[in-house]
């Protein structure tokens, strides 16, 4: 007989954060958002960290040159999709190093022999598995491929999962940081199609507690990610609280002029283009091989444009240091310790925006 989990799966939409004291030193001055972005040994620093706990989706309508070097100077990372030949991946991946930036580059389970060693000698660092269901053992013979040929020099993520079970299979292989999420992208269809999945909060509830448990029993940190299903700045302010040590967007990072997708105009109104890496546009490249896949995981979209980078984000970082000054923390660690969080009826849900007035 199948389980059941009978406990409605959750996201992010559904929560809300209680405030704790404000302390007199809680002012976004010296509020700090610095995150691992690789595993540690406890009482050792990670070998790489983030300033700001965003990472771009390894997508084509997301993550290329110019996206690369703008997150990374905004103390980001940017995720280079693997939805290209090896030869231009390595290429865009020697072009990036070259102007000194770091970027993680996406690998799959399929050419990785081949992917990987054009990667490393174009002077990748930190790699990472790009799959919607990562509890497989496919993924286990990539982490391994590194760490035969490597060592610890090259870094490599894995997933996605979203329960504990995936995540703790992931850290048993070695992986250096696991995602999360089935199916909440924005351009993804997979829950529609496949029917596998979990709503994202349940899933980060779930991984987090699991990475603390691996961490209290091994001595080893290794971060998570929280990837898909970004609609609000609060969204990350959740999955932060949750215990999430940063955050994966698509649609999110689309949406800036650093994104290589066209700019184009829809009824007067400035608009980029955003399509998955599972539609039928992406996968033209023939990732799959000559056989293709029988069916798409994603749509081609239009989603508003935003301009440069900078303002929006700033605004974003804004809004996570304030609502971490509302619960007393100064950093992500004590921000996930401390918090309580609640979950809202839908009637609650109505009550927190603007409502019984006429907005202008
Ligand atoms: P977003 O931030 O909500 O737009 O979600 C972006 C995430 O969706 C990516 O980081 C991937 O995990 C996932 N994704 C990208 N392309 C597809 C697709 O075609 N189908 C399903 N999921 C996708």
């Amino acid at each position: 007989m199948s389980k059941y989990i009978m406990e409605p799966s959750r996201t992010f939409g559904e929560f809300l954060i209680i405030p704790n004291l404000t302390k007199r030193d809680n002012g976004s001055q010296n509020v700090s958002l610095k995150t691992p972005l690789v595993k540690f040994t406890r009482g050792q620093k990670p070998a790489y960290e983030l300033e700001i706990p965003f990472i771009s989706a390894a997508m084509q309508s997301v993550s290329g040159e110019k996206m690369a070097h703008a997150l990374a100077a905004a103390g980001g990372i940017a995720t280079i999709f693997c939805s290209q030949t090896v030869e231009d991946h390595a290429k865009m991946a020697a072009n990036i190093r070259a102007a000194g930036t770091l970027a993680v580059h996406a690998v799959n389970t399929h050419d990785y022999r081949d992917r990987i060693p054009a990667l490393v000698n174009a002077g990748a660092e930190i790699l990472c598995l790009d799959s919607s269901d990562g509890f497989s053992e496919w993924q286990s013979d990539v982490i391994k491929f590194v760490h035969d040929n490597y060592g610890d020099k090259i870094k490599i993520g894995a997933g996605n999962v979203v329960a504990a079970d995936g995540f703790r299979y992931l850290a048993d292989a070695g992986a250096d940081f696991i995602k999360i999420g089935i199916g909440g992208g924005s351009i993804c269809i997979t829950r529609e199609q496949k029917g596998i999945g979990r709503g994202q909060a349940s899933a980060v509830i779930d991984v987090a507690a699991a990475r603390d448990a691996y961490f209290a029993e091994h001595g080893i940190y290794v971060p998570i990610c929280s990837d898909g299903g970004i609609v609000y700045d609060n969204h990350v302010i959740m999955a932060l609280a949750m215990g999430a040590d940063f955050v994966m967007m698509g649609r999110y990072f689309a949406q800036f002029d650093e994104s290589p997708s066209k700019k184009t105009t829809i009824d007067g109104k400035p608009m980029k283009e955003y399509w998955g890496e599972g539609s039928a546009r992406a996968r033209n490249w023939q990732r799959y091989g000559k056989t293709g896949m029988v069916f798409v995981e994603g749509v081609d979209s239009y989603i508003p444009a935003a301009g440069p980078m900078t303002e929006t984000l700033d605004k974003t970082i804004a809004k996570i240091k304030s609502t971490m000054g509302n619960c007393g923390s100064n950093d992500l660690q004590t921000f996930y310790k401390t918090t309580r969080l609640t979950v809202i009826s839908p009637a609650s849900h109505a009550e927190g925006s603007a409502h019984n007035v006429s907005v202008k």
